[in-house]
């Protein structure tokens, strides 16, 4: 693989210990950069600064997701080659589709993550934190990330779909396979069986539905694709999917990295804990600092575009990275620096920008801020129960997320 050819290292274990440097001096010195992806030969634009980055996610036009509107038919045809056969059964989701297609899926959930629906699950949300610490107290000491960081969003979005939340190990076996780039072919093959296996588990969960409708969003959803065409097998599955994929891989990046930052700046915490009211702004200022989706998937440019002196040709491949754009210094005063504090404007992008604006905002932010406010006010003197430099991140491309995250409390 010709990763020689990258100026810039976005991928292995000593960019993950050093990504926010990495990202200055992309910002600095090659606001709009091509460059290999992950597979060493593919050409991407990777855009970094916040104003750049903005752009391009409003422009919905010229930047599209679905690279049928944007390549020419023997581009497609070639690309098109390289995917597994069942991806169809995951792919045929709203964040791949633009303009009415877009509209239309996204319409059909829209209404139950609306943050006056998302603030009813307020106190469930909280029985589950509870009920998730209650085991683990007396030991003084777990593992974040698989004793409440998973299982608090897995169990939410499940009990929200529909899906038995004893599925949930499951769940975690696909949604890895999804997030894992699969390259080599044995991997591609992986990727195939697992979501062979996934495809038959929604149909099996559909026809349950079917048969037995509840008040759940998956009978819902089978009851519009029964009612008509407007939702074809293949959206049905790749929207219950997403929502997976996409309801609980961030949420528990999200959790780990925000309860880090806070176990390493005891001063920021201490004020969140004199205030808890700080919380809703804390969590936003916490997705700025070392938000959990660091880079968007591709764009493809669908004409010739000019953006900050570079000429991205059509079908060409765009990267956001958002990571880099919400600690740029022209946007953010002292970017480098977490600041829980009132006066902090930190609206990020951490969520996106544009018609694919993050559905489950509403869901994500109340998940946070449950389950910080919960971690600190029933674990005291909580703590780190490793060195800070011993924390390490899941190689994935798309995510910045901690592998495990050990602490320890007073009992
Ligand atoms: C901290 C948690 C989360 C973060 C940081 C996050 C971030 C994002 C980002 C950056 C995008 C835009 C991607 C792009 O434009 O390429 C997005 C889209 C999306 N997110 Fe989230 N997300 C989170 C939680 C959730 C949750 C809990 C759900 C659902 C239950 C969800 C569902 C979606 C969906 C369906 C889209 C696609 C929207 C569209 O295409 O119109 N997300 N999210």
């Amino acid at each position: 693989m010709a990763t020689a050819a990258r100026k810039y290292d976005l991928y292995s274990d000593a960019f993950r210990a050093d990504t926010y440097a990495t990202f200055a001096r992309m910002r600095e010195e090659d606001p709009v950069f091509r460059q290999p992806g992950i597979d060493g030969e593919t050409p991407i634009w990777w855009v970094t600064r916040y104003e750049d980055a903005e752009a391009v996610l409003l422009d919905d036009e010229r930047f599209v997701r679905d690279p049928r509107l944007a390549l020419a038919p023997e581009r497609l045809a070639e690309w098109e080659a390289t995917l597994p056969d069942a991806i169809k059964f995951v792919d045929s989701h709203m964040l791949n589709r633009d303009g009415d297609d877009h509209r239309r899926l996204r319409r059909l959930v829209s209404k139950a993550f609306t943050p006056r629906m998302i603030e009813l699950l307020r106190p469930r949300i909280q029985e589950i934190a509870d009920a998730l610490l209650d085991p683990v107290f007396p030991a003084g000491e777990m593992e974040l990330v698989s004793d409440f960081a998973f299982p608090l969003p897995i169990t939410v979005i499940a009990e929200l779909l529909g899906v038995p939340p004893a599925d949930r190990d499951r769940f975690r076996v696909w949604s890895d396979a999804i997030v894992r780039p699969a390259l080599a072919a044995d991997e591609l093959e992986r990727f195939g069986t697992r979501m062979v296996e996934f495809a038959a588990y929604l149909h099996e969960l559909f026809e349950l539905r079917r048969a037995e409708p509840g008040e759940d969003l998956v009978s819902a959803l089978v009851a519009v694709e029964d009612g008509g065409d407007t939702l074809s097998e293949e959206e049905l599955s790749s929207m219950v999917a997403i929502l997976i994929v996409a309801g609980h891989e961030t949420t528990v990046s999200l959790i780990g990295n925000a309860t880090l930052a806070l176990l390493t700046h005891p001063e920021q915490r201490a004020l969140l804990e004199r205030d808890p009211s700080l919380l809703p702004r804390a969590v936003e200022e916490l997705i700025r600092f070392d938000g959990p989706v660091e880079r968007t998937l591709n764009r493809w440019a669908a004409v010739d575009v000019d953006l900050r002196g570079c000429r991205i040709r059509r079908g060409e491949s765009v990267i956001v990275v958002l990571g880099a754009a919400d600690r740029d210094p022209e946007r953010f005063e002292e970017p480098d620096t977490l600041d829980l504090c009132a006066e902090r404007d930190s609206r990020h992008l951490g969520f996106g920008r544009g018609c694919h604006f993050c559905l489950g905002a509403p869901l994500a932010r109340l998940e946070a801020e449950i389950a910080l406010a919960t971690l600190l006010r029933r674990l005291p003197a909580l703590r780190l129960a490793v060195a800070e430099e011993d924390v390490r991140w899941r190689p994935v491309p798309l995510f910045r997320s901690l592998v495990a995250l050990p602490v320890a409390w007073d009992a």
